[in-house]
């Protein structure tokens, strides 16, 4: 089967038929926002959602990111290859795509993406087994920040998610100033203040919001690395 890469930056489009048919069944509820949510976010023109289609004009995998503008940085939200596509070398292509194509248009400061940690159980077939989708990220180069991090909660701190990774899958070398595995906490926190407000609604203000935001002071910088390899 031979796919191709199309993106879209406004609503409608295959966003519906995405949702539906490759994001719904590649996430637990909790990680996934609502196709309204991913609506309004390419409505205000911070969203891009590419789409591997195949050749009968169905969506076969996705990736949605999310660009948030005060701290430059661009999060993969989701990307996710119907169950039985994966391993045949989609996902990969589709996460290079995106990349290039957000590198290009924002010249970001980071592209970093959320995912289980390995340690996490495997939930459902379906999800993915975490330790061979942080294999993924990482043959891609992506380098998981050490950090007490949790997903936001989507619609309220209640609805966070422990246990996640940050990974960093591209960094400007002026945020990695002294050392290439040390990433500017300064930057980090800019982007969580600026992505907890927007996820929860109200500011985090609790021990895990205050243990993440202490971990940004570390001197020298967030130190990031292969899974393995942290220190
Ligand atoms: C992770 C995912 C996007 C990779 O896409 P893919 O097309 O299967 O990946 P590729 O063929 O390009 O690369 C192969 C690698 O992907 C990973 N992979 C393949 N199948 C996988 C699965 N069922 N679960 C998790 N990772 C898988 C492995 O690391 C694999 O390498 P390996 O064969 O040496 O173990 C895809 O498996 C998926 O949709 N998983 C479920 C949703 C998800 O985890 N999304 C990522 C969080 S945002």
């Amino acid at each position: 089967m031979k796919y191709r890469i199309v993106e879209q930056t406004r609503p409608g489009g295959m966003l519906a038929q995405v949702y539906r048919e490759v994001l719904v069944p590649a996430f637990p509820p909790e990680e996934l926002e609502s196709e309204e949510s991913l609506a309004e976010t390419l409505e205000t023109g911070l969203g891009s959602l590419l789409v591997a289609v195949d050749d009968t004009g169905r969506p076969a995998a996705a990736a949605f990111g999310h660009w948030w503008e005060a701290s430059r940085v661009q999060m993969l939200a989701n990307l996710a290859v119907k169950p039985g596509t994966r391993g045949h070398g989609l996902g990969g292509r589709l996460l290079r795509d995106a990349v290039d194509a957000w590198r290009e248009r924002y010249d970001p400061c980071l592209i970093v993406a959320e995912i289980e940690s390995p340690d996490a159980r495997m939930v459902h077939e379906d999800y993915g087994d975490p330790r061979r989708r942080l294999g993924f990220y990482e043959s891609a180069g992506a380098r998981v920040l050490d950090l007490p991090y949790f997903q936001p909660g989507i619609g309220g701190a209640s609805r966070r998610v422990q246990g996640m990774l940050l990974l960093v899958i591209h960094a400007d070398p002026t945020f990695t100033p002294e050392r290439l595995d040390r990433l500017s906490g300064k930057l980090l926190r800019a982007f969580i203040t600026e992505y907890l407000a927007a996820a929860e609604g109200e500011p985090a203000n609790d021990w895990d919001a205050k243990a993440l935001f202490r971990a940004f002071d570390r001197e020298g910088g967030i130190p990031m690395g292969r899974w393995g390899t942290r220190p």
